[in-house]
């Protein structure tokens, strides 16, 4: 049985960006995938010290929520990035996150991550226009790669000012559950 595990940024409860995410999970579960998710806000995560200890021993020196997740990243088979764009970028929740996934990259440039593991970005953002950051997307995914994601093509929900926004676009929701579905 395939394993997607997702990560949501936003700063608030039942926001667009965990609905948009819980749709896509919802996709693959269709496909017969276990999923599980975590809301970033809620978990134990410091900001990376950039002490390269992980370059030495592979291993963090930090102990908090990010062991386990380590572990859980690289038993899966997709994972999923979920974030509100806030000043043009992904917000601060997901990029401390993505900052403590450095230990993923091994000394001689190969990745921790399974062969194939694939790595989907989903964003909202008030801006109507989805490709409105297209630049910033695709340089998103370039670091996926990098990292030894198969990287996805981002998913980017726009006019999501207000919570429900998400939910009110019908053809978007069913979209994000093609995206999951597509992603087993
Ligand atoms: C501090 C802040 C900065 C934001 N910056 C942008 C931005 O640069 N471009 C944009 O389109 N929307 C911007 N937004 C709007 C959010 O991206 C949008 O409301 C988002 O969908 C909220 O997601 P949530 O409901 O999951 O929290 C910003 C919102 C906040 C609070």
């Amino acid at each position: 049985m395939k394993k997607v595990i997702g990560f949501c940024g936003s700063p608030k409860n039942n926001s667009n960006t965990e609905h948009l995410l819980l749709k896509v999970l919802e996709g693959a579960q269709n496909k017969g995938a276990q999923t599980k998710w975590y809301d970033i806000k809620k978990l134990n995560i410091a900001n990376c010290l950039g002490c390269a200890g992980c370059r030495r021993s592979g291993k963090c020196v930090i102990k908090d929520d990010m062991t386990e997740l380590l572990k859980e990243i690289t038993n899966s088979d997709a994972v999923v990035f979920a974030s509100p764009i806030y000043m043009m970028q992904m917000n601060v929740y997901i990029k401390k996150f993505i900052e403590r996934l450095w230990p993923l990259m091994k000394n001689d440039g190969n990745s921790m991550l399974k062969d194939g593991t694939k790595g989907l970005w989903l964003f909202t953002q008030g801006t109507e226009e989805p490709q409105a950051f297209k630049a910033y997307f695709d340089h998103n995914e370039l670091m996926m790669g990098h990292f030894g994601f198969t990287p996805e093509k981002t998913f980017t929900v726009g006019n999501t000012r207000a919570k429900g926004d998400f939910e009110k676009q019908e053809k978007t929701v069913k979209q994000a559950i093609e995206i999951g579905t597509n992603l087993v």
